[in-house]
């Protein structure tokens, strides 16, 4: 007796992302059987009726498109208050102002803390659900949230239990992973040793107590928060079972990627600036590069991360949106994808397990971002037919259908996905 396939995806170029790390592992003339919610077998089209019975199962026929694990965005801020302020800002940047330079006269981070405190629950749960639908329909169906926009710990407390509320309201259609982020800004009207007490002693361990987060993250920067500053939060929040990461080197070489490997980071992320050395020893270390380069492109920034250099030197690498109403307000993660290819020198199949495998591994998910036999069936069936299709029309979605668990949770409108023809 064959396991009867709920759902079988057939004819598909397929990239497992399943196999060397940055490698997109890509296939052709390949078959997905589905049993439940989880992969049942992956192999040769004309092999699947050995495999599975797949009578009465629903069919996706790919055509020789690209199918891929479902979208890991490992990088993202999308729970905040908006009441218009950094769109304003966004415009001051266009005319030549510094993101610095707005954060030392009060704006930039403080300014979404004002509006995120003005903010009801219900508000910034419904605000976040927009945003996280618009993730989907890229492919995401697993995303990352951190806080950070909170004036205190009760405040910080208030936006991951409203994380949690994302996740029930998305579950089904998307996991999410809630981060920490104490150290984003300090908030207005504290000393910064009063708000790193208060992070340390009341915040974290009860992040920890009430399971909020599973992860917890540090912006270093002179307009943040300095390297001895994120080393003494992140190892508290290690010693309470958190993994950490780093928002790293993004406006100068701060020597944040360095702290990363030296503390056992999950990843550092942005590296726009990451130096020689804080390659070597991420390598050694082990500590995913999370790539944003539309941070860089939505700042007029002129450096984007080195990926060629990172992954050259065996980092692995992921690739995600960092959406947040300061440095990168968007969703377009093709956009993301086609700015890593040609400004940050990546290959297309090694944007591709950046954006899944590469963002699973920041996020320490074992099983999310890959697929293989007995694996969550958590995938994108794309219009285009291979990564470099992806890239080359740049910004543009293509994605088809988006499968959470087994079950079709997003179908893009015909033809906007399928301009690929032939
Ligand atoms: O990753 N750099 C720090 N955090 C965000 C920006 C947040 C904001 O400006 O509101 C980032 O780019």
């Amino acid at each position: 007796m064959l396991p009867p396939a709920t759902l079988i995806v057939r004819r598909a170029t397929l990239a497992t992302c399943d196999g060397a790390v940055n490698d997109a592992a890509l296939r052709s003339g390949q078959a997905v059987a589905v049993v439940g919610g989880r992969v049942a077998w992956i192999g040769p089209d004309e092999g699947v009726a050995s495999a599975v019975e797949v009578a009465g199962a629903r069919e996706i026929d790919a055509a020789g498109r690209l199918v891929t694990p479902g979208l890991v965005d490992c990088h993202t801020h999308l729970l905040f208050g908006d009441d218009g302020a950094r769109a304003a800002e966004f415009a001051a940047l266009a005319g030549g102002r510094s993101y610095e330079e707005i954060s030392r006269t009060g704006g930039g981070i403080r300014a979404t803390m004002r509006a995120t405190r003005a903010a009801s629950d219900a508000e910034l749960l419904r605000s976040a659900r927009v945003r996280a639908r618009r993730l989907l329909s890229w492919g995401v169906t697993t995303l990352e949230v951190k806080s950070g926009y909170g004036e205190s710990a009760e405040e910080e407390l208030r936006l991951l239990r409203t994380v949690r509320e994302l996740a029930r309201s998305v579950s089904g259609e998307q996991d999410v992973i809630a981060t920490a982020l104490p150290l984003h800004a300090v908030p207005t009207g504290r000393s910064r040793e009063e708000w790193l007490r208060e992070v340390v002693e009341v915040l974290l361990p009860r992040v920890a107590a009430e399971r909020l987060a599973t992860g917890c993250d540090a912006f270093v920067a002179t307009t943040a928060f300095s390297l001895e500053e994120a080393r003494r939060v992140l190892l508290a929040a290690r010693a309470l079972g958190l993994h950490v990461r780093l928002h790293a080197d993004q406006l100068a070489a701060d020597g944040a990627a360095r702290l990363a490997a030296e503390i056992g980071a999950a990843s550092a992320d942005h590296l726009e600036h990451v130096d020689d050395a804080g390659i070597a020893e991420m390598a050694r270390a082990g500590v995913v590069a999370g790539l944003l380069p539309t941070s860089t492109l939505l700042l007029r920034g002129s450096s984007f991360a080195p990926g060629r250099r990172l992954a050259d030197a065996g980092v692995p690498l992921a690739l995600a949106s960092n959406l947040n109403p300061g440095s990168s307000m968007s969703e377009n993660l093709g956009l993301a994808l086609s700015l890593a290819v040609l400004q940050c020198r990546v290959t297309p199949g090694e944007a591709l397990w950046a954006l899944t495998r590469g963002g699973a591994r920041a996020l320490r998910l074992p099983e999310a971002g890959r697929l293989f036999a007995g694996g969550p069936a958590d995938l994108v069936v794309w219009g285009a037919r291979t990564p470099e299709h992806l890239a080359w029309h740049a910004g543009a979605n293509h994605v088809r259908c988006v499968l959470k668990g087994g079950r079709v949770v997003h179908e893009a409108d015909e033809p906007a996905a399928c301009d690929c023809v032939g």
